[in-house]
């Protein structure tokens, strides 16, 4: 199968935007990020307000709000990998219901090595880069004076996103975990042995 459906869950930090860019690359599927799509569409009116709202006090977005952006991206895409999305139990039952997935990976990362990542993840805003202070600086001083932090990346806004994580999302993990399709990857290996174990899981997914 050239074009995988591929669902990507993991708590805030644990690597999704990193390992959803090397299956897009990889596969040549769509990358489908619910995160990105809202922080482009932050001051949208909706009827339940606006997305920066809830982003910004590290809530989940209301479920109508982000079930239209996923259909709408669905709908265009061939294969794709699903990366912040869904967040809870009634997401996953919308995801259900519009279409079926060839592989779903769980990215397993400690809380403390979480709060580290995001706490020093910095941003290209002119390539959309991600680079880490510690773990992936830029190389080019250029690069490194315009990096900016998301403004959810500190560490009070991460214990917060992480709480969200666990009690919305984990039962997310739960049932795709009881229904036998779930694949747990070791997050906390460098994200090139990450990557290693993330191809090796949806190539043995698609040859199934
Ligand atoms: P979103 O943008 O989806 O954020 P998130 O899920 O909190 O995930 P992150 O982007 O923080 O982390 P990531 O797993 O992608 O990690 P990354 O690869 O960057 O959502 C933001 C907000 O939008 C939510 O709080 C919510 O309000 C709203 N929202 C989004 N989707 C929603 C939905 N479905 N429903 C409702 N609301 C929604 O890596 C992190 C850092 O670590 C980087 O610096 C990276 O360089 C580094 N790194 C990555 N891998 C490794 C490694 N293996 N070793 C060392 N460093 C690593």
């Amino acid at each position: 199968m050239a074009t995988p459906r591929i669902m990507l869950l993991g708590a805030p930090g644990a690597g999704k935007g990193t390992q959803s860019a090397n299956l897009a690359d990889h596969y040549g599927i769509d990358h489908i990020t619910t995160g990105d799509a809202l922080r482009a569409n932050k001051d949208m009116e909706t009827e339940y307000g606006t997305p920066r709202e809830f982003m910004e006090a590290g809530e989940l977005v209301p479920d109508p709000v982000v079930n239209e952006i996923v259909e709408a991206a669905i709908d265009e895409a061939d294969g794709f990998v699903l990366d912040g999305y869904p967040r809870n139990r009634s997401q996953a039952e919308y995801l259900e219901s519009i279409t079926d997935l060839d592989a779903v990976l769980y990215l397993e990362v400690s809380d403390e090595e979480l709060i580290h990542r995001i706490a020093g993840r910095r941003l290209d805003p002119e390539t959309n880069d991600v680079y880490h202070v510690e773990y992936n600086p830029p190389e080019d001083p250029a690069v490194e004076d315009r990096l900016v932090q998301r403004d959810d990346d500190t560490e009070e806004m991460a214990q917060e996103r992480i709480g969200v994580f666990k009690e919305s999302t984990l039962p997310v993990v739960e049932h795709f975990d009881a229904t036998g399709d779930l694949v747990r990857i070791d997050g906390e290996q460098s994200p090139a042995a990450v990557w290693s174990d993330v191809r090796a899981a949806v190539d043995a997914a698609i040859d199934a």
